[in-house]
């Protein structure tokens, strides 16, 4: 499905409503009091530069999302927002039944701690063991006993795979582990949301197809709710439920994988193909070429007949 730009936004919303609930009834799910995050009509700009328009989706609670789009579309911006880091220019973002605009900063740490994050890269303190870099937050953020941290951590490193290494150093694991371990990190308060931002970046296929089925196992066992950004496409349609794509800082396109799959608009099919050639340019946009090497300037100081830069 394509929302087009320059429909109503609110009409946008309904739409992109009216398919989560027919795709979610379709799965048995009661889906009206099953959205755990509702974004309508957001727009967002950094100063005067607008990043996000008109911006309308729906998590719905125990699912798997994807927010895909090309580098600079606006994917990580629309995490920030989830997370409150940022305020949308207009709009509004509900997380678990509260609207993140009419929080203050301390309701907003406080839906913050409900949410797990793990960034690119998901960098590990670099002086804790594995163990201790899971427990990190359960010590700083909770009042528990050691000996039920000692459990949990180990729960969240078993999910993971590496109960074994929790005495590790980071220095010791390879790349594909320490992801792991920052996984485990983020899940380690049982967080209502799990946002991942480009969880495979950097990993040998191994590696990624392993995060990606932790994302999808973890998401069930745990009864949480995921939303992954990230442009390894191929490997996001096998374990997603649903995809927004991103084009612009606009939402060009939504549907379950293969939806997307077959979805025709050259922008989305380029994306999902990872065609070189296609309307997606790569080139920030600039002023024109020749005029800023002063090409003109040039040929006119040339003598007649002289010759040219190319
Ligand atoms: N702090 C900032 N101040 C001003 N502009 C910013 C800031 N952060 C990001 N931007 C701009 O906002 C746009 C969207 O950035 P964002 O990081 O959300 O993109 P993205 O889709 O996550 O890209 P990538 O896939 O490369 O991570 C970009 O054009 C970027 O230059
Ligand atoms: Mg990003």
């Amino acid at each position: 499905m394509l929302a087009k730009p320059g429909h109503p936004g609110s009409l946008v919303a309904l739409t992109i409503s009216f398919r989560i609930r027919t795709l979610f009834q379709a799965t048995n799910c009661v889906v009206s009091s099953e959205i755990l995050i509702e974004i309508k009509d957001v727009n967002f700009a950094y100063g005067r530069r607008p990043i996000l328009t008109g911006i309308n989706m729906i998590i719905p609670r125990g699912k798997v999302v994807a927010l895909m789009g090309i580098s600079g579309s606006g994917k990580t911006t629309l995490l920030r927002l989830i997370g409150g880091v940022m305020k949308p220019t207009s709009g509004e973002i509900w997380v678990d039944g509260e609207c993140t605009s009419a929080l203050d900063q301390e309701g907003i740490y406080r839906l913050r701690r409900r949410m797990g994050m793990l960034f690119q890269f998901g960098a590990l303190f670099t002086d804790l063991s594995v163990f201790d870099n899971v427990a990190f937050q359960m010590r700083e953020h909770v009042d528990l006993p050691e000996s039920m941290i000692r459990d949990l951590v180990m729960m969240k490193l078993h999910a993971v795979g590496l109960r074994g290494a929790h005495k590790l150093m980071p220095a010791e694991l390879s790349g594909g582990m320490a992801r792991r371990v920052a996984l485990a990190r983020a899940i380690a308060l049982d967080p209502m949301i799990m946002m991942y931002d480009e969880p495979f970046t950097g990993l040998d296929p191994i590696s990624l197809g392993v995060i990606a089925n932790l994302v999808r196992q973890l998401n069930d066992t745990l009864g949480t709710t995921s939303l992954v950004v990230t442009h390894d496409v191929q490997e996001a349609l096998d374990v997603v439920d649903y995809v927004y794509y991103l084009s612009d800082g606009k939402m060009m396109a939504h549907g379950t994988p293969d939806e997307i799959r077959a979805n025709k608009d050259p922008l989305v099919h380029q994306f999902v193909y990872g065609e070189a050639e296609g309307p997606v340019e790569y080139q920030y946009p600039s002023g024109e070429y020749a005029a800023e090497l002063k090409l003109g300037k040039r040929r006119e100081a040339s003598p007649p007949g002289g010759r040219h830069a190319a």
